[in-house]
């Protein structure tokens, strides 16, 4: 698939089928994670990949009623769970090396994106799930204090497609030698 194509058609998924995701598949998606940049190429991500139904509805329950991603948690055969280490990425013998601390955030977030992408390419469904209660979600999976869970998405095969919300106009974004945004 040609990477803008890939890019630009990944849809958030909230709709699955039960089908299980082969284990081949699987695992050319943790590739994708795997090969994410990371600061320093400390690699702070870890995933938790969850297919029992319990442990699925105990996480979906971490969801407010409103979030509308919360039945697919439910639905899709396998929810992933992505995690970071804590106080690893950013930096440099135990300080942090910049203003913005741990950059645990970003690399988990690229790892995402990449998850998300390679299972678009082997005709996968996502969605990521940010808005959730993370401290009960940390307790359910056993995470320790050194390590936190930063979003999850349900993996599998799409019931239905999602439609491409607006984007903003490149003028919006896009500046040239100086920031022209909004101050
Ligand atoms: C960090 C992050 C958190 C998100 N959290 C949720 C969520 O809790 N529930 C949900 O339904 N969608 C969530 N989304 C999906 C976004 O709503 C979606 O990516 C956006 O509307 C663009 O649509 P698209 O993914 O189809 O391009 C999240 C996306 C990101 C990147």
């Amino acid at each position: 698939m040609d990477l803008m194509e890939a890019i630009k058609g990944r849809r958030s998924i909230r709709k699955y089928k039960p089908d299980p995701v082969p284990e081949e598949v699987l695992q050319k998606v943790m590739e994708a994670v795997r090969w994410s940049p990371s600061w320093a190429n400390t690699q702070c991500w870890e995933v938790i990949l969850v297919r029992d139904p319990n442990i699925k509805a105990e996480l979906a329950n971490t969801l407010t009623t409103t979030n509308p991603a919360r039945s697919s948690m439910i639905e899709a055969p396998l929810v992933v769970v992505v995690c970071g280490k804590k106080g690893v990425s950013g930096f440099k013998k135990g300080e942090a090396a910049t203003v913005k601390g741990d950059w645990l955030m970003f690399d988990t977030g690229l790892a995402m994106q990449s998850l998300c992408l390679a299972a678009y390419g082997q005709g996968l469904g996502t969605v990521v799930v940010g808005l959730f209660d993370h401290k009960k979600a940390e307790e359910i999976l056993g995470v320790p204090q050194n390590a936190e869970v930063v979003a999850m998405t349900p993996l599998g095969y799409a019931a239905s497609e999602g439609t491409a919300p607006k984007r903003k106009e490149f003028s919006d974004f896009v500046f040239y030698e100086k920031y022209l945004g909004n101050k």
